[in-house]
């Protein structure tokens, strides 16, 4: 049985990761033990079929000794600031949660395995489009990070830390990820634009950025893909289709039946938000898809399973 360790569980990936391994583990009950770990109580409203370990990732003890308890096979670190505007404010809270404490992650492994005999644990790691500067997106993999703010930084620094690892180690990139979980303590766009909308809201949308919108469920499903498959390397993991955040509000607007003359199209500099953003991004999936056999959901798809999660909640 494959230990499998998740950092950050009470987040968006996080819990989809949880949730999916519940699923796999269902079909086949000996392929995973499940370690979901996060800061303080665990938020999942399900809360059989796997341990909960409170865990601090910025606290080097605290990951030492949970690592040595549990000596996962696998770990996914999902938990990270991911505000970008907070990190740009806040930078040493940025680099502490963002670089420091992926570095701790790696030293426990690498004492462990320096340790275990016959012990590879396989650090696969979560990143961003915003290594890049958007100026030449679709990315691919190979292409070389510019990150233009503080969180686009602190995420460049702990890949190169990754892969100066002595690890088995994978870096999944991803964009803008949407989807619905348990106790959310932040929104995504997709919810916050469908919520204003209903409340009848004016909102301001950027015509100016473009993303490729990642469905959570897809990127809990390439990142199991890769830990199956024990895959090294930079993965591109998003939606398939880069679109402007306009487009993106409008579709979801549409689906929803929702008043659009309350969109006000505005340019990102208008926004005067703390951070840089990278104007154009969206990803070259074709290593994942051929490599990992990955197979994300098109928006339109992925809003239908959001919807149909939203109703099962309301029953
Ligand atoms: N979401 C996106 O649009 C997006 C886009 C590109 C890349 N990514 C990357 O994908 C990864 C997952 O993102 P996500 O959307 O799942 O993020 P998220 O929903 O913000 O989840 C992160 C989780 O980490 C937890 N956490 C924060 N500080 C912690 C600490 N010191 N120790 C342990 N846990 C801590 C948070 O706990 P609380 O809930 O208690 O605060 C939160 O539950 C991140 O690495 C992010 O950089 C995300």
């Amino acid at each position: 049985m494959k230990r499998i360790l998740i950092t950050g569980s009470n987040g968006l990936l996080g819990q989809k990761l949880v949730y999916l391994l519940l699923e796999i583990n269902k079909k086949n009950p000996n392929l995973y033990e499940i370690y979901a770990t996060s800061r303080g109580e665990n938020r999942l409203i399900r809360k059989e079929g796997y341990h909960y370990y409170d865990l601090d990732i910025t606290n080097q003890e605290q990951v030492r000794h949970i690592f040595h308890t549990i000596k996962p096979h696998i770990v996914i670190n999902t938990a990270a600031m991911t505000n970008v505007d907070q990190c740009e404010i806040q930078h040493e809270a940025c680099n502490l949660l963002n670089i420091h404490a992926v570095d701790f992650q790696i030293k426990a492994l690498e004492q462990l395995q320096h340790e275990t005999i016959n012990y590879t644990p396989h650090f696969i790691h979560l990143s961003t489009d915003f290594v890049f500067d958007g100026e030449a997106g679709p990315y691919a993999e190979t292409d070389k990070p510019n990150p233009i703010s503080f969180y686009g930084n602190s995420k460049y620094q702990a890949e190169l830390l990754v892969q100066k690892s002595k690890l088995n180690w994978a870096i999944v990139r991803t964009i803008i990820v949407y989807g619905v979980v348990d106790n959310m303590s932040r929104s995504n766009l997709v919810l916050w634009a469908k919520k204003a909308l209903e409340n009848g809201e004016n909102i301001k949308v950027i015509n100016d950025q473009f993303r490729a919108p990642t469905l959570a469920e897809d990127l809990a499903e390439g990142c199991l893909l890769i830990a199956e498959k024990k895959a090294n390397g930079i993965f591109n993991i998003s939606g398939k289709h880069t679109y402007s955040i306009l487009e993106l509000v409008n579709q979801i607007a549409d689906f929803w039946h929702l008043n659009k003359d309350l969109i006000q199209v505005v340019s990102s500099q208008t926004l005067n938000q703390p951070a840089k953003r990278p104007p154009r991004t969206g990803f070259v999936l074709d290593k994942a898809i051929h490599t990992l056999g990955y197979q994300p959901k098109t928006f339109q798809e992925g809003l239908v399973i959001v919807d149909k999660q939203l109703k099962m909640r309301d029953l």
